[in-house]
C-alpha cells in the first residue's frame, strides 16, 4: 500500500482456535493492535475481526497472530505489510526468512517444546526465503535495487550478510538511517532490514554467518532490461538525544517463578467491552524466562498481570534493557518507535527500531515518547521465550 492509505482488512477466522492480527512496528490505533484480552476479544473460529487504520509511517512491516503464536505462526500465518514511500528504486524485492518444523515425513512437529523455550528457542530444520529453500529471485541487471528482509520465524537469528554485491544498511525495522556498509547484521525474529544493493550481471547471494558454515538463504539473479540506477534514497528524520527522559531499567531474567497477583479490576477494551479472563490457548505450561524477575502468569493464573509502567501521554521514556541471561533477546514494543542510543556489546549505529536484540549479558538504552494511547505489550519476540514468561505490558493514558 501506499503511505496515506487506509488499510481495510477483515479477518475470517477459519481455525479450530481462537485468533487475532497484530501488526509488527505499525504506530497504530490501540483497538486495531491486534492482541488477544488486551486491545480486543480473540477472534473465535467461524468470527470475523475488521481491522481499520491508517499506517502513520512508510516501511517494511508484517502481521502474524498472537496468541499460540508459535503453532499458528509455525504453521505459515505471517505476511509482509509494505507501505511505500516515494524512493525511486528500479526494483523493490521483499524476502520473508522463515524456517519450518517439519521432520523426514513432511509433518510438522511440535512447535513449542520445553528444551527449545528454555534454551535459544526451538529451530526449524528447513530453511526458506519467500517459503521455498534457497530460491532464485530474479531482479534487474545494473539497477539500483531494494531489498527488504523479513526475520519471520519464531526462534532464529540469522547474521545477514550479502555475497556478490555490495550493500547498504538503508532501513532497520521500516525506518530509515543514514546508510552504511552492510557487513553482517543480527537479524533477531521480528526484525527488518531494508538494503540498498547496486547489481551487476552476476548472481549475489544471500548468507547466514551466524553457523561455522555460512547457509545460502535465497540467491538473487539479475536479468533482463538494466535498471537506470539512479540514487534512489530515503528521507532519514533528525533523531532526538533523550537527555530528558524519565529513566527505567528492565532485567531480562531467567528462571521459574511463582506469581502471587493482586487481584485487579478487569482490563477495558479499546471498544469499551471488558475482559478479566487470560486465555489458556496464548500460555505453554512452563515459564522460563523474567522481565523484572516477573513471569507472565502460567495457565494456572487467571488474570493479566499488572502493567509494568503506566506512562502519561507524551511522557518521553529511556529504557536501560539489561540481560543477565546466558541466550540473546530480542525485545519488542507494541505500538511505539523506540530509538537504539546504545548498546556495549554488540555494535550498530544510534537508530530507530520496534525489535532490539540484546545479546547475553548486554545492556542496551532504549528511548521513545509515549504517545499512542492505549495498553501495548512488550516481550521477547522468540516466540517460545514470549510464551514462557517473557512478556508485560504498558498502558499510556
Ligand atoms: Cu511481532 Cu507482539 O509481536
Ligand atoms: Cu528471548
Amino acid at each position: 500500500m501506499k503511505h496515506g492509505e487506509t488499510l481495510d482488512v477483515t479477518l475470517k477466522n477459519g481455525l479450530a482456535e481462537h485468533t487475532s492480527i497484530h501488526w509488527h512496528g505499525i504506530r497504530g490505533p490501540n483497538a486495531m493492535d491486534g492482541v488477544p484480552y488486551l486491545t480486543q476479544a480473540p477472534v473465535q473460529p467461524g468470527a470475523t475481526f475488521r481491522y481499520r487504520f491508517t499506517p502513520p509511517d512508510a516501511g517494511t512491516f508484517f502481521f502474524h497472530p498472537h496468541c499460540n503464536t508459535a503453532e499458528q505462526l509455525g504453521r505459515g500465518l505471517v505476511g509482509a505489510l509494505i507501505v511505500e514511500d516515494d524512493a525511486a528504486f528500479d526494483d523493490d524485492v521483499v524476502m520473508i526468512l522463515k524456517d519450518w518444523r517439519v521432520g523426514g515425513d513432511g509433518a510438522f512437529q511440535p512447535f513449542y517444546t520445553a528444551a527449545g523455550a528454555s534454551k535459544a528457542g526451538t529451530f526449524g530444520e528447513f530453511r526458506t526465503v519467500n517459503g521455498a529453500a534457497n530460491p532464485m529471485i530474479a531482479t534487474r541487471p545494473h539497477a539500483r535495487v531494494r531489498l527488504r528482509l523479513i526475520n519471520a520465524d519464531a526462534s532464529r537469528i540469522a547474521e545477514i550478510g550479502l555475497d556478490g554485491a555490495k550493500a547498504e544498511v538503508i532501513a532497520i525495522d521500516g525506518n530509515p538511517v543514514a546508510p552504511f556498509a552492510l557487513d553482517t547484521w543480527r537479524l533477531g525474529p521480528g526484525m527488518r532490514l531494508d538494503l540498498a544493493v547496486r547489481t551487476a550481471s552476476a548472481p549475489m547471494h544471500l548468507l547466514d554467518y551466524f553457523a561455522a558454515d555460512p547457509v545460502t538463504l535465497a540467491t538473487l539473479d539479475p536479468n533482463g532490461k538494466a535498471g537506470a540506477a539512479k540514487d534512489a534514497s530515503l528521507a532519514v528524520p533528525a533523531l532526538s538525544d533523550f537527555a530528558d527522559a524519565r529513566k527505567i531499567t528492565l532485567e531480562l531474567g531467567a528462571g521459574v517463578e511463582a506469581n502471587a497477583l493482586p487481584r485487579l479490576a478487569p482490563i477495558v477494551l479499546p471498544d469499551g467491552r471488558t475482559i478479566d479472563l487470560a486465555d489458556t490457548l496464548c500460555l505453554a505450561q512452563g515459564t522460563f524466562w523474567t522481565l523484572d524477575g516477573k513471569s507472565w502468569p502460567d495457565r494456572d493464573h487467571k488474570k493479566l498481570p499488572p502493567p509494568m509502567y503506566e506512562f502519561k501521554r507524551g511522557e518521553r521514556v529511556a529504557i536501560e534493557i539489561e540481560n543477565t541471561t546466558s541466550r540473546a533477546h530480542p525485545i519488542h514494543i507494541h505500538g511505539h518507535t523506540m530509538t537504539v542510543l546504545a548498546a556495549n556489546l554488540l555494535k550498530r549505529p544510534v537508530h530507530r527500531a520496534d525489535t532490539v536484540l540484546v545479546m547475553p549479558n548486554e545492556r542496551v538504552t532504549v528511548a521513545f515518547t509515549a504517545d499512542n494511547p492505549g495498553n501495548w505489550m512488550i516481550h521477547c519476540h522468540i516466540i517460545e521465550h514470549q510464551e514462557s514468561g517473557m512478556m508485560g505490558w504498558f498502558r499510556v493514558s
